[in-house]
Protein backbone atom coordinates (compact mmCIF):
# COMPACT_ATOMS: atom_id res chain seq x y z
CA UNK A 1 0.00 0.00 0.00
CA UNK A 2 1.17 3.64 -0.51
CA UNK A 3 0.89 5.37 2.74
CA UNK A 4 1.28 9.12 3.56
CA UNK A 5 2.66 9.71 7.24
CA UNK A 6 2.47 12.86 9.03
CA UNK A 7 4.60 13.26 12.12
CA UNK A 8 7.36 10.89 10.88
CA UNK A 9 10.04 12.72 12.93
CA UNK A 10 8.09 12.61 16.50
CA UNK A 11 8.38 10.02 18.85
CA UNK A 12 6.03 7.80 17.74
CA UNK A 13 5.81 8.30 14.14
CA UNK A 14 9.82 6.67 13.53
CA UNK A 15 8.52 3.58 14.83
CA UNK A 16 5.22 3.41 12.82
CA UNK A 17 7.46 4.09 9.52
CA UNK A 18 9.52 1.68 10.75
CA UNK A 19 6.81 -0.38 11.23
CA UNK A 20 5.07 0.09 7.79
CA UNK A 21 8.23 -0.47 5.88
CA UNK A 22 9.02 -3.92 7.45
CA UNK A 23 5.59 -4.83 5.93
CA UNK A 24 6.00 -3.93 2.54
CA UNK A 25 4.23 -1.00 2.84
CA UNK A 26 5.48 2.05 0.53
CA UNK A 27 5.71 5.20 2.85
CA UNK A 28 5.89 9.02 1.88
CA UNK A 29 6.35 10.86 4.76
CA UNK A 30 5.40 14.67 5.52
CA UNK A 31 8.29 16.44 6.18
CA UNK A 32 8.95 20.60 6.81
CA UNK A 33 12.70 20.92 7.08
CA UNK A 34 15.64 19.62 5.36
CA UNK A 35 16.43 17.83 9.01
CA UNK A 36 12.74 16.32 9.02
CA UNK A 37 13.42 15.14 5.21
CA UNK A 38 16.71 13.51 6.12
CA UNK A 39 15.00 11.54 9.09
CA UNK A 40 12.23 10.04 6.98
CA UNK A 41 14.34 9.22 4.08
CA UNK A 42 16.47 7.50 6.43
CA UNK A 43 14.03 5.34 7.46
CA UNK A 44 13.15 4.27 4.52
CA UNK A 45 10.09 6.53 3.37
CA UNK A 46 10.12 9.01 0.08
CA UNK A 47 9.60 12.76 1.41
CA UNK A 48 6.67 14.99 0.81
CA UNK A 49 7.72 18.43 1.35
CA UNK A 50 5.34 20.55 3.23
CA UNK A 51 3.70 21.77 6.81
CA UNK A 52 0.32 21.21 8.29
CA UNK A 53 -0.89 24.44 7.37
CA UNK A 54 -0.63 23.57 3.80
CA UNK A 55 -3.83 21.77 3.85
CA UNK A 56 -4.03 21.69 -0.39
CA UNK A 57 -0.82 19.60 0.26
CA UNK A 58 -2.89 17.05 2.60
CA UNK A 59 -5.20 16.38 0.14
CA UNK A 60 -2.95 15.93 -2.79
CA UNK A 61 -0.81 13.55 -0.48
CA UNK A 62 -4.06 12.19 0.71
CA UNK A 63 -5.30 11.69 -3.20
CA UNK A 64 -2.04 10.19 -4.40
CA UNK A 65 -2.01 7.39 -1.61
CA UNK A 66 -3.84 4.35 -0.47
CA UNK A 67 -4.11 5.57 2.71
CA UNK A 68 -3.47 7.69 5.64
CA UNK A 69 -2.25 8.06 9.24
CA UNK A 70 -1.73 10.65 10.75
CA UNK A 71 0.39 11.45 14.24
CA UNK A 72 1.32 14.85 13.52
CA UNK A 73 -0.44 17.67 15.72
CA UNK A 74 -0.65 21.54 16.30
CA UNK A 75 0.63 21.91 19.75
CA UNK A 76 2.62 25.11 18.16
CA UNK A 77 -0.67 27.05 18.38
CA UNK A 78 -1.12 26.51 22.15
CA UNK A 79 0.73 29.60 23.11
CA UNK A 80 -0.68 31.85 20.61
CA UNK A 81 -4.46 30.33 20.47
CA UNK A 82 -4.93 28.37 23.08
CA UNK A 83 -6.41 24.91 23.24
CA UNK A 84 -9.47 26.09 21.25
CA UNK A 85 -7.16 27.46 18.07
CA UNK A 86 -5.15 23.51 18.29
CA UNK A 87 -8.47 22.09 17.81
CA UNK A 88 -10.09 24.23 14.83
CA UNK A 89 -6.79 23.86 12.87
CA UNK A 90 -6.86 19.77 13.58
CA UNK A 91 -10.33 19.40 12.51
CA UNK A 92 -9.36 21.60 9.57
CA UNK A 93 -7.07 19.14 8.55
CA UNK A 94 -9.50 16.20 9.47
CA UNK A 95 -11.77 17.89 6.91
CA UNK A 96 -9.31 18.36 4.56
CA UNK A 97 -8.43 14.68 4.27
CA UNK A 98 -11.97 13.47 4.18
CA UNK A 99 -12.40 15.88 1.46
CA UNK A 100 -9.89 14.00 -0.18
CA UNK A 101 -10.57 10.41 0.49
CA UNK A 102 -14.69 10.81 0.49
CA UNK A 103 -16.23 7.78 -1.40
CA UNK A 104 -13.15 6.08 -1.64
CA UNK A 105 -13.12 3.71 1.38
CA UNK A 106 -9.42 4.14 2.03
CA UNK A 107 -8.11 4.27 5.37
CA UNK A 108 -7.35 7.27 7.42
CA UNK A 109 -5.75 6.25 10.89
CA UNK A 110 -5.60 9.16 13.51
CA UNK A 111 -3.73 9.40 16.61
CA UNK A 112 -6.48 10.00 19.82
CA UNK A 113 -6.09 9.64 23.75
CA UNK A 114 -6.44 7.44 26.24
CA UNK A 115 -8.23 8.87 28.99
CA UNK A 116 -11.51 11.33 29.06
CA UNK A 117 -12.92 12.68 32.56
CA UNK A 118 -16.34 10.98 31.65
CA UNK A 119 -14.41 7.46 32.24
CA UNK A 120 -13.39 8.28 35.45
CA UNK A 121 -17.18 7.71 36.83
CA UNK A 122 -17.39 4.11 34.84
CA UNK A 123 -16.71 1.78 37.35
CA UNK A 124 -14.50 -0.30 35.12
CA UNK A 125 -11.54 0.12 32.08
CA UNK A 126 -12.63 2.06 29.64
CA UNK A 127 -13.35 0.15 26.28
CA UNK A 128 -12.99 1.14 22.61
CA UNK A 129 -16.59 1.70 22.49
CA UNK A 130 -16.65 4.26 25.38
CA UNK A 131 -16.65 7.84 23.35
CA UNK A 132 -13.87 10.17 25.15
CA UNK A 133 -16.28 12.89 26.56
CA UNK A 134 -14.89 16.06 27.71
CA UNK A 135 -15.25 17.81 30.53
CA UNK A 136 -14.53 21.41 32.27
CA UNK A 137 -10.33 21.32 33.78
CA UNK A 138 -7.34 22.17 32.27
CA UNK A 139 -7.04 18.20 31.13
CA UNK A 140 -9.96 17.90 29.82
CA UNK A 141 -9.92 20.97 28.05
CA UNK A 142 -7.03 19.16 26.34
CA UNK A 143 -8.93 16.35 25.78
CA UNK A 144 -11.85 18.38 24.00
CA UNK A 145 -9.00 18.67 21.34
CA UNK A 146 -9.25 15.04 21.00
CA UNK A 147 -12.56 15.41 21.33
CA UNK A 148 -13.34 17.15 18.54
CA UNK A 149 -10.56 15.25 16.38
CA UNK A 150 -12.09 12.04 17.03
CA UNK A 151 -15.30 12.82 16.25
CA UNK A 152 -14.70 14.52 13.34
CA UNK A 153 -12.63 11.86 12.25
CA UNK A 154 -15.29 8.80 13.95
CA UNK A 155 -17.76 11.11 11.13
CA UNK A 156 -15.41 10.66 8.00
CA UNK A 157 -16.91 7.14 7.92
CA UNK A 158 -20.31 8.21 6.95
CA UNK A 159 -18.67 9.32 4.13
CA UNK A 160 -16.84 6.86 2.64
CA UNK A 161 -13.38 7.17 4.37
CA UNK A 162 -12.38 3.69 6.10
CA UNK A 163 -11.30 6.23 9.12
CA UNK A 164 -10.52 4.90 13.09
CA UNK A 165 -9.12 6.49 16.05
CA UNK A 166 -5.82 4.76 16.89
CA UNK A 167 -6.17 6.00 21.36
CA UNK A 168 -2.70 6.41 22.93
CA UNK A 169 -1.89 5.91 26.66
CA UNK A 170 -0.48 9.06 28.66
CA UNK A 171 2.84 6.57 29.12
CA UNK A 172 4.43 5.45 25.20
CA UNK A 173 8.00 4.27 26.01
CA UNK A 174 10.36 3.43 24.37
CA UNK A 175 14.56 4.36 24.43
CA UNK A 176 13.49 7.22 21.74
CA UNK A 177 11.14 9.01 24.70
CA UNK A 178 12.41 11.83 25.00
CA UNK A 179 10.01 13.99 25.87
CA UNK A 180 6.90 12.13 27.08
CA UNK A 181 5.39 11.64 30.72
CA UNK A 182 8.40 9.36 31.90
CA UNK A 183 11.00 11.78 31.37
CA UNK A 184 9.10 14.38 33.24
CA UNK A 185 8.47 12.60 36.40
CA UNK A 186 12.50 11.56 36.36
CA UNK A 187 13.79 14.99 36.00
CA UNK A 188 11.43 15.96 38.60
CA UNK A 189 12.17 13.12 41.21
CA UNK A 190 16.53 14.37 40.73
CA UNK A 191 15.47 18.07 41.05
CA UNK A 192 13.30 17.53 44.09
CA UNK A 193 15.45 14.33 45.46
CA UNK A 194 12.48 11.69 45.89
CA UNK A 195 9.84 10.85 43.85
CA UNK A 196 6.75 11.80 44.66
CA UNK A 197 3.34 9.99 43.83
CA UNK A 198 -0.79 10.93 44.56
CA UNK A 199 -2.30 9.89 47.68
CA UNK A 200 -2.02 6.70 48.35
CA UNK A 201 -1.19 6.02 44.32
CA UNK A 202 -3.28 3.67 43.73
CA UNK A 203 -4.39 5.12 40.77
CA UNK A 204 -3.77 2.82 38.00
CA UNK A 205 -2.42 4.57 34.26
CA UNK A 206 -2.11 2.43 31.39
CA UNK A 207 0.78 2.45 29.17
CA UNK A 208 2.18 1.24 25.74
CA UNK A 209 5.82 0.46 24.55
CA UNK A 210 5.52 2.62 20.97
CA UNK A 211 6.83 -0.56 18.58
CA UNK A 212 3.49 -2.06 20.11
CA UNK A 213 1.68 1.16 19.23
CA UNK A 214 3.26 1.45 15.90
CA UNK A 215 1.72 -2.16 14.87
CA UNK A 216 -1.49 -1.10 15.94
CA UNK A 217 -1.49 1.72 13.44
CA UNK A 218 -0.13 -0.85 10.88
CA UNK A 219 -2.88 -2.97 11.39
CA UNK A 220 -6.17 -0.62 11.73
CA UNK A 221 -4.67 1.20 8.32
CA UNK A 222 -4.41 -2.74 6.84
CA UNK A 223 -7.65 -4.29 7.88
CA UNK A 224 -9.52 -2.38 10.41
CA UNK A 225 -12.96 -1.33 10.09
CA UNK A 226 -14.68 1.93 9.36
CA UNK A 227 -15.72 3.94 12.22
CA UNK A 228 -13.95 2.19 15.17
CA UNK A 229 -11.41 3.49 17.78
CA UNK A 230 -8.80 1.17 18.68
CA UNK A 231 -7.02 1.00 22.30
CA UNK A 232 -3.10 0.80 22.34
CA UNK A 233 -2.52 -0.40 25.50
CA UNK A 234 0.60 -2.48 26.47
CA UNK A 235 -0.36 -2.50 30.48
CA UNK A 236 -3.72 -1.88 31.16
CA UNK A 237 -3.28 0.00 34.37
CA UNK A 238 -0.27 0.05 36.86
CA UNK A 239 -1.09 1.56 40.37
CA UNK A 240 0.89 5.01 40.13
CA UNK A 241 3.06 4.21 43.28
CA UNK A 242 4.35 1.51 41.54
CA UNK A 243 5.60 3.55 38.05
CA UNK A 244 7.10 6.14 41.30
CA UNK A 245 8.89 3.22 43.21
CA UNK A 246 9.93 1.68 39.62
CA UNK A 247 11.55 4.92 38.79
CA UNK A 248 12.62 5.82 42.85
CA UNK A 249 14.66 2.18 42.55
CA UNK A 250 16.54 2.83 39.74
CA UNK A 251 17.22 6.31 40.71
CA UNK A 252 18.14 5.41 44.46
CA UNK A 253 15.70 7.96 45.81
CA UNK A 254 12.74 7.39 48.27
CA UNK A 255 9.17 7.09 46.70
CA UNK A 256 7.17 9.69 48.55
CA UNK A 257 3.13 9.84 48.96
CA UNK A 258 2.07 13.45 48.23
CA UNK A 259 -1.35 13.94 50.28
CA UNK A 260 -3.90 15.33 48.22
CA UNK A 261 -5.19 18.28 50.50
CA UNK A 262 -1.62 19.55 49.07
CA UNK A 263 -1.35 17.98 45.62
CA UNK A 264 -2.81 21.29 43.93
CA UNK A 265 -0.39 23.65 45.68
CA UNK A 266 2.09 24.85 44.65
CA UNK A 267 5.18 22.20 45.33
CA UNK A 268 6.20 18.98 44.08
CA UNK A 269 4.23 18.26 40.77
CA UNK A 270 3.20 21.99 39.27
CA UNK A 271 1.09 21.72 36.28
CA UNK A 272 1.08 17.74 36.69
CA UNK A 273 -0.76 17.64 39.63
CA UNK A 274 -4.25 17.58 37.39
CA UNK A 275 -2.59 14.46 35.19
CA UNK A 276 -1.26 12.34 37.95
CA UNK A 277 -4.00 11.91 40.31
CA UNK A 278 -6.07 10.29 36.75
CA UNK A 279 -7.43 6.91 37.12
CA UNK A 280 -7.75 5.86 33.95
CA UNK A 281 -8.22 1.63 34.08
CA UNK A 282 -8.63 1.06 30.09
CA UNK A 283 -8.95 -2.24 28.20
CA UNK A 284 -6.99 -3.33 24.75
CA UNK A 285 -9.95 -6.77 24.48
CA UNK A 286 -11.88 -5.41 21.61
CA UNK A 287 -7.88 -4.17 19.71
CA UNK A 288 -6.63 -7.66 20.48
CA UNK A 289 -9.90 -9.53 19.14
CA UNK A 290 -10.50 -7.50 15.77
CA UNK A 291 -7.12 -6.69 14.95
CA UNK A 292 -5.53 -10.09 15.93
CA UNK A 293 -2.55 -7.78 17.73
CA UNK A 294 -1.35 -9.03 21.00
CA UNK A 295 1.49 -6.41 22.55
CA UNK A 296 5.00 -8.24 21.91
CA UNK A 297 7.54 -5.44 23.94
CA UNK A 298 8.94 -5.19 27.10
CA UNK A 299 5.41 -3.29 28.81
CA UNK A 300 6.41 -0.22 31.20
CA UNK A 301 8.13 -1.58 34.63
CA UNK A 302 10.68 -4.01 32.59
CA UNK A 303 11.50 -1.24 30.01
CA UNK A 304 12.28 1.23 33.27
CA UNK A 305 14.28 -1.52 34.22
CA UNK A 306 15.61 -1.81 30.84
CA UNK A 307 17.88 1.14 32.24
CA UNK A 308 18.09 3.41 29.21
CA UNK A 309 15.56 5.86 30.96
CA UNK A 310 18.87 6.67 33.48
CA UNK A 311 22.02 7.23 31.51
CA UNK A 312 24.91 7.18 33.72
CA UNK A 313 26.37 10.52 34.14
N1 LIG B 1 1.88 9.51 25.45
C1 LIG B 1 1.85 10.30 24.37
O1 LIG B 1 2.86 10.77 23.91
C2 LIG B 1 0.51 10.60 23.73
C3 LIG B 1 -0.64 10.30 24.41
C4 LIG B 1 -1.86 10.56 23.82
C5 LIG B 1 -1.91 11.11 22.55
N2 LIG B 1 -0.76 11.43 21.90
C6 LIG B 1 -0.87 12.03 20.54
O2 LIG B 1 -0.21 11.19 19.61
C7 LIG B 1 0.31 11.96 18.55
C8 LIG B 1 1.77 11.63 18.33
O3 LIG B 1 2.50 11.95 19.49
P1 LIG B 1 4.08 11.99 19.46
O4 LIG B 1 4.52 12.08 20.90
O5 LIG B 1 4.61 10.92 18.58
O6 LIG B 1 4.33 13.42 18.74
P2 LIG B 1 5.61 14.34 18.85
O7 LIG B 1 6.80 13.56 19.27
O8 LIG B 1 5.25 15.56 19.64
O9 LIG B 1 5.86 14.75 17.31
C9 LIG B 1 5.10 15.75 16.69
C10 LIG B 1 5.27 15.57 15.18
O10 LIG B 1 4.41 16.52 14.54
C11 LIG B 1 5.16 17.20 13.54
N3 LIG B 1 4.62 18.55 13.36
C12 LIG B 1 4.26 19.42 14.34
N4 LIG B 1 3.81 20.56 13.78
C13 LIG B 1 3.89 20.39 12.43
C14 LIG B 1 3.57 21.20 11.32
N5 LIG B 1 3.06 22.44 11.50
N6 LIG B 1 3.77 20.71 10.08
C15 LIG B 1 4.27 19.47 9.90
N7 LIG B 1 4.60 18.63 10.93
C16 LIG B 1 4.40 19.10 12.17
C17 LIG B 1 6.57 17.24 14.08
O11 LIG B 1 7.46 17.49 13.01
P3 LIG B 1 8.85 18.31 13.16
O12 LIG B 1 9.90 17.28 13.41
O13 LIG B 1 8.99 19.02 11.89
O14 LIG B 1 8.69 19.24 14.35
C18 LIG B 1 6.67 15.83 14.66
O15 LIG B 1 6.98 14.91 13.64
C19 LIG B 1 0.02 13.41 18.91
O16 LIG B 1 -1.17 13.81 18.29
C20 LIG B 1 -0.19 13.37 20.41
O17 LIG B 1 -1.01 14.41 20.88
C21 LIG B 1 0.45 11.17 22.45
Amino acid sequence: MRVFVTGGTGHSGPYIISELVGAGHEVTALARSDKSAAAVSALGAKVHRGSLEDLDGLKAAATNSDGVIHVAHRQDLLPSGGIDAVAAAERQIMLAYGEALAGTGKPLVVSGSIGSPAWEGLGRAATEDDPTLPGGDLYARTLRVRNIVETTVIGLAERGVRSSIVRIPPIMHSTTDHAGFLPLLIALAKEKGFIGYPGDGANVWPAVHSRDLAAVFRLALEKGPAGKNWHAIGDEGIPFREIAKAIGDRLGLPAVSIPADVLMLPGYFGFLANLVTLDLPASNLVTRQSLGWEPAQPGLLSDLDNGHYFPAG
